[in-house]
């Protein structure tokens, strides 16, 4: 069997239909915002982008991302440049294949916090989880993603949750304002681009997970009563729940595999947790379907886990060793079928890529005019490290190919620590 036969056999295409699938993000971004069914939760971040970031004053930060959880005191100084002190890195509690209670959650947060609470009077809490935002920057944690393990803290208050732990431990009460990592790292693209005239700005995080954020004219959303129908507010699409991608039966074999079978359909697509997962699956498959050597079939098939960095290693490299396809003896026709499939794998991640991203700047009914294009900040290792299939270079190939013939004007932008200095900016503002 051919490599493009099995594909189909699987229902696997690296291709997408761009239109179709920009209509479905639109039409369930809408039913999103009128509260109406959608798998796409499309959360109000109660963050003003037009606000005037006030210089000088320094904010605790808190990255609780999918691997780490960072700590830094942070300030922008008069010229807007920004200074950090106390940077500290620590694994995200509830990742260490430990469960953790509600009660220890917040504990180990405050844990943590603890060495800098006296620094600043509040902290910018950039919590990349799909968290239900008040009025007031706190949040309640809707679901766990990434597979961390805390299930007591789902339906809570995380904001108050670590003020109140914090309070017990030091006698310290600090303001914690929670925003989603693409919120943060669309207002970090803001403060550092704010010499380029953007007409409007989108955060897109391609990592462990994924997701987008864009600015939404309060108008539209429908399902918060009593906002100015004059402002905009920046919108928490939840993409990664996505469920209008086609998916195939590695995808439907990596699900079954996962804690939260059926949910986070779209980021199990693209995202670094899943990918690797995704491919080991497809290799499996193609073990059983005679597409590999013998030998090389029988070792694949007792594989237990292989990481999306592994895998990427392996279709850059088909030579490369220190992953866990070493035991593997694959002959060279192998390393040719193994490098196919993965390549497909990546493209098809980079071309739902570039169509999330279209879906954000579409919305944002902005960048018709030249001079003024949309700002998107990107972050996320998965999108600045994957090596296979020109992955960074296809997403933004994509971005033009959709874009473009549309006649929207966009520029795609790094910003380095964009979810903390995001983070400041929302707790500064707030
Ligand atoms: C979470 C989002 C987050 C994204 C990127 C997803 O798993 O649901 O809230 O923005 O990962 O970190």
């Amino acid at each position: 069997m051919k490599v493009a036969e099995f594909l189909a056999k699987h229902h696997f295409s690296a291709g997408i239909d761009a239109a179709a699938l920009l209509a479905e993000f639109n039409r369930q971004m809408d039913a999103g915002l009128e509260g109406g069914a959608t798998s796409l939760a499309m959360i109000p971040a109660y963050v003003d982008v037009s606000k005037p970031v006030p210089t000088d004053s320094p904010i605790i930060v808190l990255d609780a991302g999918g691997t780490n959880l960072r700590v830094a005191v942070l300030w922008f100084d008069k010229n807007g440049k920004t200074r950090v002190e106390g940077f500290k890195k620590y694994p995200m509690p509830g990742t260490g294949g430990e469960k953790l209670g509600t009660g220890e959650f917040f504990e180990k947060v405050a844990d943590l916090l603890a060495p800098v609470c006296e620094r600043a009077p509040n902290v910018g809490f950039c919590f990349s989880y799909p968290t239900e935002i008040t009025p007031t920057l706190d949040g309640r944690l809707l679901r766990w993603t990434k597979q961390v393990e805390a299930p007591g803290v789902v339906g809570k208050m995380v904001g108050s949750g670590i003020t109140a732990a914090l309070e017990l431990k030091t006698g310290r009460h600090l303001g914690v304002r929670v925003l989603n990592d693409t919120v943060a790292t669309l207002l970090a693209g803001k403060s550092a681009g704010i010499s380029r005239r953007y007409s409007s700005y989108v955060g897109f995080i391609l990592g462990t997970g994924t997701n987008i954020a864009y600015i939404e004219a309060n108008d539209k959303i429908k399902k918060v009563k009593g906002l100015d129908p004059a402002h905009a507010m920046v919108i928490n699409v939840e993409s990664g729940n996505f469920n209008g991608a086609p998916n195939s039966d590695f995808d439907d074999m990596l699900n079954a595999t996962t804690a939260d079978p059926g949910v986070g359909l779209f980021e199990k697509m693209i995202s670094g947790a899943y990918i690797g997962g995704v491919g080991l699956a497809m290799l499996q498959a193609a073990a059983s379907d005679g597409l590999l050597s013998k030998p090389v079939a029988e070792a694949v098939l007792k594989i237990k886990a292989l990481s999306t960095k592994d895998f990427d290693d392996f279709v850059a490299n088909p030579f490369v060793q220190g992953g866990s396809l070493d035991a593997v003896p694959f002959t060279d026709d192998d390393r040719r079928t193994v490098m196919a499939l993965g390549e497909a794998l990546f493209v098809r991640a980079a071309n739902l890529s570039a169509a999330n991203i279209s879906a954000a700047v579409l919305r944002s009914g902005e960048g018709r005019d030249p001079l003024h294009p949309v700002c998107v900040t990107v972050d996320g290792s998965a999108y600045y490290k994957t090596r296979s299939a020109f992955f960074k270079s296809r997403v933004e190939q994509g971005l033009r190919e959709i874009l473009g013939p549309q006649g929207l004007f966009f520029e795609t932008i790094f910003v380095e620590d964009a979810p903390m200095i995001g983070a400041a900016v929302a707790g500064l503002i707030a």
